[in-house]
């Protein structure tokens, strides 16, 4: 593991975004934050300003929220037809693709995050959300109701768009998380205002320039950039914003709760995770090991989804923890613009500081560290991949979200799958689990035992527009992607004529 400094050359296109004014979309016009005020954008690899942005706050807020409504209310995309909106978003796939590897470098630049994975996840998994959302546009439907009541009726159901959505992002997969929130609230007829988070606002405002290349009209997508306590808190309980929707940490999401009482706004919240990856004793143990290490140090660990507390059977314990040790050993650590690097930096001296502190208190409270456990470098936000065995249930670095490359292992002897899905579900989260065996009866029933809103047999980390993903527990509300995330964009209208 080394993190050998890396000179990132960038393409001329990533230089000429660099290089440009940044300013905020509101109302097809790009401006600056009404205070004038800005904050610096950092490479979280060398700690290098990249860029200023405009720090927005309330009054820019006030000023997006209102052209939203007026596009929503007035503007040419309130009459718009369903294949037009199609071709649309569908456009704006098409334009991420044109310019992917720009966008793959953005990312890497501002997150710290590998390079290939950004071109091959956060820009192609953008790209797919796009096209795949496309077509709910053409396909929401009401229904024709059949009634009991006396004399003759013509009852129907209509869907409309919810109205002025607010969407607040993290920083973890900055234009995959805005993909996610844009795609279907833009299909269903919404329209937005987003606010990236400040760590990572660089891709968002490319996006920005691509949604005014693909033609939405003027208010359609508004976005904000500022911080959280001032800009997000603003959109959140802003009255004239009709739905909210969320991804981060548990602590804002309940802020975020209340913030949207003052309307009655409708909420969803895709929020924090502890998320179990349960190795059976039959498992392929070559592919539980290269799957449950990458379940933990992809994206440096910081995935909602991330497998973080990792469960063997005694029996296969010992192999799973040296095993996932050696692949810590394999990643290449570095600055995330060196294609070969596979672990790039956390996204903040905040992130770092955090991590480092549940590092502190899993060896205070008695966790055996394997492999890894320190920062690493004399510049730049790295921590060293790590694996914490002879953890308990009750130590903090396994009961609340780290967010970085930090493994706890335990082991379980139970063949009681009951016993085993207790174990597994004994956290405050329930996002997401994987289960590893070749035992397709062990497999399915521990899919339905496990208290989460995705489980991944054989895999982990799994995604595709198609699949509904959310949280139970207080992992969050709702669902997005799938047929299901167009319940949060819409409002079912029931209509009844006498005949
Ligand atoms: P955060 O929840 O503070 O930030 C996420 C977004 O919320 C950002 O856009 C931020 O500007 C905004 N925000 C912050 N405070 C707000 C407020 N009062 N009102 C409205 N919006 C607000 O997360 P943070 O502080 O960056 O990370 C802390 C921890 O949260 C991480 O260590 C991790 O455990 C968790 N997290 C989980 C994520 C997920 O994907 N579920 C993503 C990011 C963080
Ligand atoms: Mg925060």
């Amino acid at each position: 593991m080394a993190t050998a400094m890396y000179r990132p050359a960038l393409g001329s296109a990533t230089t000429a975004f660099l290089a440009r004014k940044h300013q905020m979309l509101i109302d097809g016009q790009w401006v600056d934050a009404r205070s004038g005020q800005t904050f610096a954008v950092e490479d979280p690899a060398t700690q290098e300003v990249i860029a200023h942005v405009p720090a927005g706050d309330k009054a820019d807020i006030d000023l997006a929220v209102a052209a939203a409504r007026r596009a929503f209310e007035t503007g040419p995309w309130s009459r718009i037809s369903p294949a037009a909106r199609q071709r649309l978003v569908w456009s704006l796939g098409d334009l991420i693709e044109r310019d992917a590897d720009e966008l793959a470098e953005l990312e890497a630049l501002d997150n710290g995050k590998p390079v290939t994975n950004a071109r091959r996840d956060d820009v192609g998994g953008s790209i797919e959300m796009f096209r795949y959302m496309a077509g709910w546009a053409t396909r929401l439907n009401g229904e024709q109701i059949p009634v009991s009541s006396p004399g003759d009726w013509h009852v129907y159901s209509l869907r409309e768009p919810v109205g002025v959505v607010g969407q607040i992002i993290p920083w973890n997969f900055p234009l995959m998380m805005a993909a996610w929130k844009l795609a279907p609230a833009l299909a269903a007829g919404c329209t937005i205002v987003l606010k990236p988070a400040e760590q990572t606002p660089l891709s968002a405002l490319r996006l920005g320039e691509l949604i005014l290349e693909a033609g939405f009209p003027d208010g359609v997508v508004n976005i904000v950039t500022g911080y959280g306590e001032t800009a997000g808190a603003a959109l959140a309980e802003h009255s004239d914003v009709d739905k909210i929707a969320f991804t981060g940490s548990t602590e804002v999401g309940k802020l975020i709760v209340k913030a949207a009482a003052g309307n009655l706004k409708r909420v969803s919240l895709e929020l924090g995770g502890k998320s179990p990856a349960i190795v059976f004793p039959d498992a392929d143990l070559d592919r539980a090991i290269a799957g449950t290490a990458s379940a933990i140090f992809y994206n440096q660990g910081q995935c909602c989804t991330a497998g973080s507390r990792l469960f063997a059977h005694q029996s296969v314990y010992d192999k799973i923890v040296e095993g996932v040790c050696q692949e810590a050993g394999k990643l290449k650590v570095g600055h995330g613009l060196d294609p070969s690097v596979n672990l790039g930096p956390l996204v903040s001296n905040e992130q770092r500081t955090r991590v480092v502190g549940f590092l502190e208190a899993g060896r205070q409270e008695g966790a055996e560290v394997v492999t890894g456990g320190k920062v690493m470098g004399d510049q730049g936000y790295f921590v060293e991949p790590t694996v914490l065995a002879r953890t308990d249930r009750t130590m903090k670095v396994v009961r609340e979200e780290i967010f970085g490359p930090v493994v706890c292992v335990q082991s379980f002897d139970d063949s009681d799958l009951d016993a085993v899905a207790k174990f597994a579900n004994d956290t405050e989260y329930g996002l997401s689990a994987s289960v590893w065996t070749r035992n397709l009866k062990v497999a399915h029933m521990m899919a339905r035992k496990i208290r989460a809103g995705t489980v991944c047999i054989n895999t982990h980390n799994y995604g595709d527009p198609a699949w509904p993903f959310g949280g139970y527990k207080q992992s969050g509300w709702g669902r997005e992607m799938g047929k299901e995330v167009m319940e949060h964009y819409t409002e079912t209208k029931a209509v009844a004529a006498r005949l």
